[in-house]
């Protein structure tokens, strides 16, 4: 299992050491009040404009991230765009542009886009033109196979929004790890995809504990927040061994 931090925050990057890491407009801004972007934030402040403002932050934000991680930064599309597939190239399009400004390729960058149908359509004319896309908010299997036939690079299957819906409708506190509806859908979704041969990389994603993160080991990737990267470093040691197959704590069927 390759290691992404689900964050901008660059002292949390040189402390874990991901393979990339992904971000999004709240992730971006949590990073921006750190002290190290407050001239980011003053020049962004003085733009004027709120959503250039933010293509600003973000890319910035995401420029530095590509210094620090060998891999992808994920950069997210305003989820207000995720029903205008025309809207969301533009967008996709605009942001490499102001990365490329930076001096960053599109080979360092995945464009994050909402797994609407739009997202999709959106995501094969962006493949179609070498921007690769991670494509989110992926909530089951239908979306998923949609996402991986036009051709997009990366799904991110969501693990924690599941679990916080069924514990509301269902009125449960917690899961056992291997009945946690969170944990299934990725399961089934990543299984799907080994098994029908789909060459999107599986990243599961909204991890709401080191217990749903340990469960899904050996997933092709696992994008985690500092504090569960900070917990599971803290139980085991090294996080490549805590995410390795042999790890993973479920055990029918096992994720290798
Ligand atoms: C990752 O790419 C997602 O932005 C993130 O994991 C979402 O998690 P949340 O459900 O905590 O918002």
């Amino acid at each position: 299992t390759v290691v992404v931090a689900d964050t901008g925050d660059l002292d949390a990057i040189r402390q874990y050491q991901p393979q990339d890491c992904t971000t999004n407009p709240s992730l971006i801004l949590k990073a921006a009040s750190l002290s190290g972007y407050a001239h980011l934030l003053e020049e962004a402040r003085a733009m004027g404009d709120v959503e250039a403002a933010i293509d600003f932050l973000t890319v910035r934000i995401g420029t530095e991230l590509t210094k620090l991680v060998p891999g992808y930064v994920s950069t997210e599309v305003d989820a207000r765009l995720s029903f205008d597939a025309d809207a969301m190239v533009t967008k996709a399009r605009h942001l490499i542009d102001l990365y490329s400004q930076q001096g960053v390729g599109k080979d360092r960058i995945l464009i994050k886009l909402a797994t609407t149908w739009e997202g999709v359509q959106a995501a094969r004319v962006l493949e179609a033109e070498g921007i690769h896309c991670n494509l989110t908010l992926v909530f089951n299997l239908a979306q998923a196979i949609a996402a991986a036939q036009a051709g997009a690079y990366l799904l991110s299957p969501f693990v924690g929004r599941i679990t916080d819906w069924y514990k509301k409708a269902e009125g449960k506190d917690s899961y056992p790890v291997d009945e946690d509806p969170g944990v299934k859908s990725v399961r089934e979704i990543y299984h799907h995809f080994k098994s029908h041969g789909y060459e999107t990389i599986v990243m599961g994603a909204s991890f709401r504990s080191a217990e749903q993160v340990k469960a899904l080991a050996g997933c092709d990737r696992l994008t985690v927040s500092p504090q569960l990267l900070g917990e599971l470093a803290a139980d085991e040691g090294k996080l490549e061994r805590v995410l390795s197959p042999e790890s993973a704590t479920q055990t029918e069927p096992t994720l290798t």
